[in-house]
């Protein structure tokens, strides 16, 4: 089997990671937070723990600036719904994911905010100029998606973030594909809440993701998306107002933290970090695009060559499921077809309503799972 569907989930997990978890779930099983016994105080530090390497990994100082979410859908809508307030104008870009566009709308239907949606360039690229243009009386946030499902395309978010900075706009960054492979720094980026997957880039397993908001934020405008039990003040019923439980009720995916406390470990033991990631994609991907162009019949890829491991393409004349219905079921090969939850991105590029294959490769794949892949599209095509 070989796996290019890691821009969806990444597969597989470093060894480390599925071990944490396992470890969790035979040596520790309990509750944090909510009881005084050993075995929840050791579940609450591997909380604690992982939640001081997001914050780092971040460039956050508070680790309790960081929550945990059950993924970067939740920490998204907990952002976008929490933070606008009626009458606010909100900006946002066409290579957003529908974790971003389906909260906004929902809030614009409702009469509640204005959304302006920016095309930015052929590639879907904001520019500075374009936001500027865009900001109004009333503007209050911008979210936006620091590197694209469909084409891998990055946002020049420092930029950006100082625009927004300098006019008094919150930044809220999906990174739920950037984390793991673009470093982020809430606070060198001017970004107030960064959304991330940790199921993704940073090898932690399903149902992780979260929220990390800026030092100093004042997270009392956030409205929390659940109230609940957080085993503080349980003597109030009310939510507690302070931080990370205003947005963390109910009982955590511990087991999932404690993976992902090593899926980060991971990352910050390759040789380079986050260059060496980005290299080994940017190799694949070159390779790869550099190959199919010249040897794959109607080839037509959507995806720069320097990208960083997410390549959307489709072969002219074949439906993108038959080739990845084939590819699954002929060759072992799993990849994704169709809009990937970004139906405006592939109107700004072109490949609305069909959308394209997408091979979204890990630190994991070798080139020579490219050139089997190659060679199955060269086989896949010349049936055409
Ligand atoms: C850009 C982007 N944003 C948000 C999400 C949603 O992530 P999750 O599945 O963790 O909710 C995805 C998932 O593919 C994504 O690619």
């Amino acid at each position: 089997m070989i796996y290019f569907d890691n821009a969806a989930t990444s597969f597989p997990k470093p060894m480390q990671v599925t071990d944490a978890v396992v470890d969790y779930m035979t040596k520790i099983g309990a509750n944090p937070g909510r009881a005084g016994h050993i075995q929840s105080v050791r579940a609450g530090e591997i909380v604690f723990e992982t939640r001081k390497k997001i914050a780092r990994f971040f460039g956050v100082k508070s680790p309790m600036n960081a929550v945990f979410t059950s993924n970067a859908t939740e920490a998204l809508n907990t952002a976008v719904k929490g933070l606008l307030r009626d009458g606010d104008h909100v900006i946002t870009s066409a290579m957003e994911h529908n974790s971003v566009l389906r909260p906004l709308k929902r809030l614009e239907e409702h009469g509640m905010i204005t959304l302006t949606l920016l095309d930015g360039d052929e590639r879907g690229v904001l520019s500075v100029e374009e936001v500027l243009k865009a900001i109004k009386q009333g503007t209050r946030a911008i979210v936006l998606n620091h590197m694209s499902n469909v084409t891998g395309t990055v946002q020049p978010v420092r930029e950006i973030g100082e625009l927004c900075r300098s006019k008094g706009i919150l930044m809220i960054l999906d990174c739920a594909q950037s984390a793991g492979i673009i470093p982020v720094d809430l606070c060198a980026d001017h970004i107030d809440i960064a959304c991330f997957a940790g199921h993704k880039g940073l090898y932690g397993p399903t149902g992780t993701g979260g929220m990390v908001i800026r030092d100093g934020f004042n997270f009392d405008s956030i409205t929390p998306l659940k109230e609940g039990g957080t085993g503080s003040l349980s003597d109030k019923t009310v939510q507690p107002a302070f931080m990370p439980d205003k947005f963390e009720s109910g009982t955590l995916n511990v087991a999932g933290i404690a993976g992902l406390s090593k899926g980060i470990d991971f990352l910050n033991s390759l040789p380079e970090g986050l260059k060496s990631v980005q290299l080994h994609k940017q190799t694949l991907q070159k390779y790869f695009i550099e190959k199919a162009k010249k040897h794959i019949k109607g080839f037509v890829t959507q995806s720069e060559t320097d990208g960083y491991g997410v390549v959307s393409f489709i072969i002219v004349g074949l439906s993108v499921s038959e080739v990845t219905m084939k590819l699954s079921d002929r060759y072992g090969i799993m990849s994704r077809q169709g809009l990937h939850c970004a139906p405006t991105a592939h109107r700004r590029i072109g490949t609305f309503p069909e959308g394209t294959v997408r091979f979204g490769f890990s630190v994991f794949n070798t080139r020579d799972e490219v050139d089997i892949a190659l060679k199955a599209l060269k086989e896949i095509a010349g049936g055409n």
